[in-house]
């Protein structure tokens, strides 16, 4: 098997990471329940996880991160949790459901809502975010980096915007964190939503999200916390305010060795190992007639995702043809991405999306680009 669905999630993982879950599982009690020796050892686990995760995002202290689920989770957390009836903010048709939904959901809710458009290569206009300021606008929220064609957001132009009027920005980092150098402070960044088992390669059911001190959130979810019993309310202090419930401390003991091993190899060795793979992959089929390659591939402002079709094939049987002709795993479809598909013109065939890891070889990819050859030449 060879598998190119970074993008969906992180198959191979550092051995450490699946140890460290296993002995979890046997050791750890539940954190903040208690004095004894397992509660407390999972306390330490937590705190370490959120400490390593303020080093890798410059946060300025690890209670600003809380943990969640998935990015998805996070988004939720953010979007329900900071917008209010009156409120004005902009997004694009870059973005995944997960962004896409919770604030179409805020508009029924009186929120008012912008989707900048994106062209047919999937950018968008920068300009267009002073075009449509508004009195009432409150927020960014917008991916880091697309999960249909990999382009990055040039994010120093959108935290120049933020920043001139005042104005938060929420970024969704599900293909990012972990893939490329984030800096909170210094991007002006007021709130990161990230998964763990991606770019991080911690095991799924794990991610979270990092809030600037002084943003107003409230919590969607309020319950134990294992401090203040007796109020009514949850506490407002972060973290605990967006921890609510026995936390995945099993999960998070893997993301916490996963970070680990991020730390001692360095994001930018593990970057430079996709990119090189993508790019061998991109001029690979450069030659291939029928195929067509979406978004910017010839820019280095990408993540190692690729998105292609073979003729007018549909998506999903070349998807198929891999796997069951060729072991090749890829995400075929919409990605959950439904605007760029439209922006793109693919919105009924999809496409089929190649995402490395700095796991996979020169001789997979060899592989995936004469599989493509073959299937091209079938009649
Ligand atoms: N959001 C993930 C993807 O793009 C699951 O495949």
């Amino acid at each position: 098997m060879i598998y190119f669905d970074q993008a969906a999630t992180s198959l191979q993982k550092p051995p450490r990471v699946g140890q460290a879950v296993l002995q979890a599982m046997g050791t750890l009690g539940n954190a903040g329940r208690g004095a004894h020796e397992p509660t407390l050892q999972a306390s330490r686990v937590v705190y370490g996880a959120r400490e390593k995760l303020a080093r890798l995002f410059r946060a300025e202290d690890p209670s600003r991160i809380a943990f969640a689920c998935n990015a998805t989770d996070a988004l939720n957390m953010a979007v329900q949790g900071i917008f209010a009836p009156g409120d004005h903010v902009i997004t694009t048709a870059r973005e995944h459901n997960s962004v896409l939904r919770p604030l179409y959901r805020m508009e029924d809710h009186r929120v008012e809502l912008t989707v900048l458009p994106a062209d047919t290569r999937g950018n968008i206009d920068y300009c267009d975010l002073e075009k449509n300021l508004r009195k009432n606008t409150r927020a960014v929220v917008i991916g880091h980096a697309s999960n249909v064609t990999g382009s990055i957001t040039d994010l120093q132009s959108v935290s120049e915007f933020t920043r001139r009027h005042g104005l938060l920005l929420v970024v969704d980092a599900a293909q990012t964190a972990g893939v490329l150098p984030i800096d909170v402070q210094e991007m002006g960044i007021d709130v990161l939503c990230f998964t763990g088992h991606k770019g991080l390669m911690g095991p799924q059911g794990t991610g979270g999200i990092y809030v600037r001190e002084g943003v107003p959130i409230t919590s969607m979810k309020v319950g134990g916390s294992g401090i203040h019993s007796y109020d009514r309310s949850h506490p407002s202090r972060m973290p605990e305010l967006l921890e609510a419930g026995t936390m995945n401390v099993h999960g998070i003991a893997g993301l916490s060795a996963a970070l680990d091993y991020l730390e001692q190899t360095g994001i930018d060795e593990i970057r430079k190992k996709e990119s090189q793979l993508a790019r061998q992959f991109l001029e690979g089929i450069q030659k291939i007639p029928g195929i067509t390659v979406y978004g910017d591939p010839d820019s280095d402002q990408n993540v190692a995702v690729v998105s292609l079709n073979l003729g007018e094939e549909d998506s999903g049987r070349v998807a198929d043809w891999l796997w069951e002709d060729y072991g090749i795993c890829v995400r075929a479809g919409a990605h959950c991405a439904p605007l760029m598909h439209c922006a793109l013109g693919t919105q009924k065939q999809g496409t089929v999306r190649f995402s490395f890891s700095h796991y996979n070889t020169e001789e997979e990819v060899d592989c995936a680009i004469d599989a493509l050859r073959e299937l091209e030449n079938i009649p």
